[in-house]
This record gives C-alpha cells, structure tokens and sequence, in this order.
C-alpha cells in the first residue's frame, strides 16, 4: 500500500506508539481489502463500547492506549454505553464500574462523550461525498444513505485507529463503483409507521444479504422513517448502503442508482411487510414486562410523540418502560418539557443506555414490547428476551396494560 511520508513516520512509530498501532490495523485492513492508499477523514465514530461486545478486554485495551497517550485527531464521537450516568437503574454494581472505566479511557484520548449511536441529531453531520470512520451499523447506513458521505462497516478498533490518524484505508464504500444500487424493490404497500419502515428494512435485509437495496414509491419519508428502514436492513443484513428514488441524494432517477449496473426487481407488498414483521416476533405470552423504545436513539421529535402518547396516562405497575435516548437530546427534550411527562407516565427516560448493549435482563425481564426492528432482531440472543413487534402506539398500549393486544 502507498505510504505519504507523514503515513510512514506514523508506522514507523514517530508520532508514538499508539499511532504505530493504528497504523498496523489500517494497514492490515487495507492489505485484506486490496486498498492502495488511506486516505483523510473528517471524522471518526467508535462503537463495541459495551461489554457485551467486547468484554474485559476491550476496556483494558482502550485504557492501555489512554494510558499510552492516544489521542485522536479528527472529532470522534462514542457510541452507545452500557449505562445511564446520570442515575441508578439499579443494574448489577460491577457492570456499572466496568462500564465507566470504559468510558473514562475514550474520554481521555479526546472523544465526545456523547455515547450514542445518533450523533447526527445532534451536530455531527457529515456533508455530501465526505470520507468518514463510524462504526455503529445504523450509523453507517444513515450516513452513507441519507447524506451521502462515504464510510464501511467500520468495528471498534479501526474506527479508533482512524480516529488517531485521521486516515482510513480506500476500498469498499469509499470507492463510487461500490455504492452502485444490485436491487430494485419496487414498494406498493403504503409505509404509515417506524415499525413499517423498520420491517421493510429487516425483510429486505434478510434476502439481500450485503449487495446494495434501491427502493422506489418510498412517499416522502421522515428522517426518522429512514433511520428505522436503515436499522433493519443493517441488522437483519450485512447492508451499509441504500437508496431510494426521488429521496436519497444518490438516486434521484433509477438510472442514477444504478449506473448502467444490471439490476433484479422485486415487488414489496403487504405479504412481504406482514412477513418482515412476523419474523421479528417470538413471543408466546402476551404479558408484557418490559417495553422499550429508541433504537437507534430517539430524536427530540419522537420524545414528543411519546409525551404526547403518555399524557395523563400510566405505565402499568407490573411493566417496566424505558426510552433510549442520549444526553444531548434528552438536555432539550428536558428544556422543552417532554421528559416530566414521559417519567410523570412512569416511564424512564435513559441516557446513553440501550436495551441490546445494557443488560435489563438482569432486572428479570421475559417480555419485550418495541417497535424497533434491531432491538427486536437482536434481543432473543444479546437478552434472553421473548419479543412483541408493531408501532408506537402499540407499545405503549402495553405498557400501560402490561399485555400485548394488538
Ligand atoms: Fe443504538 Fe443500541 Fe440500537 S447502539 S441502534 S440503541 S442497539
């Protein structure tokens, strides 16, 4: 691979040895991935900050390359923890301290501690055809999508690297002939709902695999509609990359997503979005102990949706609620209010924390109500968690009723 002479003196361990060791992980990378050169980033987003992902060892790794003097150059954000700082969730006391030895060791190489997996709700926004480093599969496929930056599947470690660098190696999705669309799925059932957008998403993901979805007839969305269609096909699938005609930046014809590329076509009707949703259920039991919302993240405007859902009503005692959010967007939603009325519900709005890299598990939970298709893809196996699937409002009917009617 094709070195500048600032990169060689970084490998070669002159800007010291944390650098040298990034440099060896975008160096490996780039020789996996046939890459020729790095190229300069704008921006970095490190993910795997929970123990779930990376255990005892990935904390005392992160401390080691704090302790070492890593600092990164380029802003770097943090992903989501396994925690909510700003009070007791009564989670076990040795998950807690581990957690924030974590985050105490990404504080001091320089990231944001903002811990979480939205930050472009909050200020980091990459323009248009800017090369950034985010791990956080949602993340990605947000910005390489809806914005149209240009980043891979970063994990952890090499998003850290670049972070440290302000380099990542040029291959995959930085490269235009690999974001060109492989499927046409031609959508003729109405999307009314996140929990729709989320199981088009996780159908899709599911078939597709990691080639690159287009959709057409996708009417006006929000953003929040397109991070949730984001979040399902990057969990049920490998995708890192979708567009969608006349919405998304790169695709404003079918010619300009695919590129003379040839292309299959599939039709998306209510069977298919009926079987996405299907296959993100597991429950039996139609008592509902626990209900989360926010995965991704809720954005203020969701909060406000949900202060608006819960007003004057109350979550049922045997059913726990929680909503992800981050500190930032909780600061305002807590200035505009939403917050007293979500937690006056007896709710709790968490901070930072979320269902799949948290334990609630650990608080006894069997039945989860959401209406997110990660959490509801992953939390079987990361929690143990039988699930119930479907729109805002239905989950909040469960948790105030403690039973999944719908
Ligand atoms: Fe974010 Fe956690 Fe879901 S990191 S996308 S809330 S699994």
């Amino acid at each position: 691979m094709h070195l500048t002479d600032i990169e060689k003196r970084m490998r070669d361990g002159e800007m010291g040895e944390p650098v040298r060791t990034a440099m060896e992980i975008l160096m490996a990378l780039g020789e996996i991935y046939g890459a020729e050169k790095l190229i300069p980033i704008r921006s970095a987003h490190v993910a795997g900050l929970s123990l779930k992902s990376h255990g005892l060892a990935g904390t005392e790794w992160a401390e080691d390359m704090a302790n070492r003097g890593a600092r990164v150059c380029v802003p770097t954000t943090m992903n989501v923890i396994g925690v909510d700082r700003s009070r007791d969730l009564h989670l076990p006391e040795a998950w807690v301290k581990d957690q924030l030895r974590i985050e105490a060791a990404y504080e001091r190489m320089g990231c944001f501690g903002t811990s979480s997996c939205v930050p472009y709700y909050f200020g980091f926004v990459p323009r248009f055809q800017e090369h950034i480093a985010w791990a956080e599969s949602s993340a990605v496929v947000f910005t390489n999508s809806v914005l149209g930056a240009r980043d891979n599947r970063e994990a952890g470690p090499s998003a850290l690297a670049s972070g440290l660098t302000g380099r990542t190696p040029l291959y995959g999705l930085h490269l235009e002939e690999n974001r060109k669309g492989d499927v046409l799925f031609k959508v003729s059932v109405p999307l009314t709902n996140l929990a729709d957008y989320g199981a088009l998403g996780s159908y899709v993901g599911r078939i597709i695999g990691t080639r690159v979805p287009v959709f057409e007839r996708i009417q006006e969305p929000s953003i929040e509609d397109l991070v949730y269609l984001g979040a399902g096909l990057a969990s049920s699938g490998g995708v890192a990359i979708f567009h969608a005609i006349g919405v998304t930046p790169e695709a404003p014809t079918i010619e300009s997503a695919f590129k003379g590329k040839k292309y299959e076509v599939l039709e998306i009707t209510a069977k298919e979005l009926e079987e996405g949703k299907q296959k993100l259920m597991s429950a039996k039991d139609r008592k509902v102990d626990y209900v989360a919302i926010g995965c991704p993240h809720c954005s203020l405007n969701q909060l406000k949706e949900l202060a608006t859902l819960l007003q004057g009503r109350s979550v049922n005692r045997k059913t726990t609620l929680w909503v992800h959010t981050n500190v930032a967007i909780k600061h305002l939603a807590k200035q505009l209010g939403y917050v007293q009325v979500i937690e006056d519900a007896g709710a709790v709005v968490t901070q930072d924390l979320c269902t799949i890299l948290g334990n609630p598990e650990a608080l006894g939970f069997k039945t989860l109500a959401t209406n997110s298709p990660k959490m509801a893809f992953y939390a079987p196996g990361s929690n143990g968690l039988d699930v119930w699937y479907g729109s805002v409002e239905q989950c909040i009917e469960a948790a105030v009723h403690g039973s999944w009617n719908a």
